[in-house]
């Protein structure tokens, strides 16, 4: 009898629980007239970044309290995140709170996107849709939250456990949020943005955990996303010298798994894909002569990550 010759398998990782899928978008929030919009919130388009890297006294001004703002519209939804939410309901509550506080969402409408605020759920890396999907014992999940107020944005985000969350998966969101400060402790006026990545690397890779490449830091202010580009992992070619004054974000998502992703067919969803788990935390700073300032901190001074994500003391073994 002839040998059967083995048909080769493709190793996948085992799925701990039911993937994500896409779920039901609703319609887009309406946001009051006398709300300043930013002017891509009519065409969807941003048009090409022109402003500069640094900001004016002025301007920084106005990023402390658009920060501020965008670090307690996200403060608040953390508040709600518990099994049952939907995600659709998280961003009721975020667009609600924005303009309450007279900001306006900035997602909303950016290059069209549909919806005030990205929700991103256990293998969904970022730009999540908010959609009927209910939140479920077990998940992790990151709200980015963008305030566009007094002509500038506000950029930040968190990983929220729901409920009982496994401890691969807190250890995952506790060394993510420190990866991102690491990465913000190297900055000064006169240090470079590959110094940036190089630490995040280095903390992702003594934890074995993986660093997203396709998307990185950004400049932000008085455009939601402008010309300065942070890697968070190290690219030697990542050399600009960071000077006091600039603006931008520190943004690093780590995986579980391999960090290789893909989109949905919405264009924006973006996944893990090994289906394995992925956490995220950002800040918006400015650079200054002896290190930074986080813009993105209440005006009681705290943080959604201080708050919320779970400290790698308390993570046993
Ligand atoms: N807030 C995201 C970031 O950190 C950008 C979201 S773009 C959107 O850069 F259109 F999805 F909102
Ligand atoms: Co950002
Ligand atoms: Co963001």
């Amino acid at each position: 009898m002839a040998k059967r010759r083995r048909k080769k398998q493709v190793v996948v990782a085992p799925a701990s629980e039911p993937p994500m899928r896409p779920g039901i978008i609703g319609l887009s929030r309406t946001v009051p007239a006398d709300i300043v919009k930013p002017p891509y919130a009519a065409t969807g388009d941003p048009g090409p970044s022109v402003s500069s890297l640094t900001r004016t006294p002025e301007e920084l001004d106005a990023m402390r309290r658009t920060g501020a703002i965008a670090a307690e519209v996200l403060i608040h939804a953390g508040q709600f995140v518990e099994p049952g939410i939907t995600t659709d309901k998280i961003d009721e509550i975020v667009h609600n709170e924005t303009i309450r506080r007279g900001g306006y969402p900035s997602p909303l409408n950016y290059r069209g996107f549909r919806k005030s605020v990205c929700t991103s759920i256990n293998e969904v890396i970022c730009h999540g849709i908010p959609d009927n999907r209910p939140l479920a014992d077990g998940d992790i999940i990151n709200i980015d939250v963008t305030v566009y107020k007094e002509g500038v944005h506000g950029d930040n985000s968190c990983t929220f456990l729901v409920g009982d969350v496994d401890e691969h998966s807190r250890k995952l969101v506790a060394e993510t949020y420190v990866s991102m400060m690491e990465g913000i402790k190297t900055v000064r006026n006169g240090s470079k943005v590959h110094d940036i990545g190089r630490a995040i690397e280095r903390h992702a890779r003594a934890h074995n955990l993986g660093v997203v490449k396709e998307f990185i830091g950004h400049g932000v202010g008085t455009e939601f996303h402008s010309d300065l580009q942070i890697p968070h992992y190290y690219d030697a070619r990542a050399k600009t010298e960071l000077l006091t004054g600039m603006t931008f974000t520190v943004e690093p998502m780590l995986t579980l798994g391999h960090p290789d992703l893909y989109l949905w067919e919405d264009e924006w969803t973006a996944l893990t894909m090994d289906g394995r788990r992925s956490a995220q935390f950002e800040h918006t700073l400015v650079v200054t002569d002896d290190g930074y300032e986080l813009l993105t901190v209440a005006s009681d001074g705290t943080t959604a990550a201080e708050l919320y994500a779970p400290k790698p003391e308390a993570v046993t073994s």
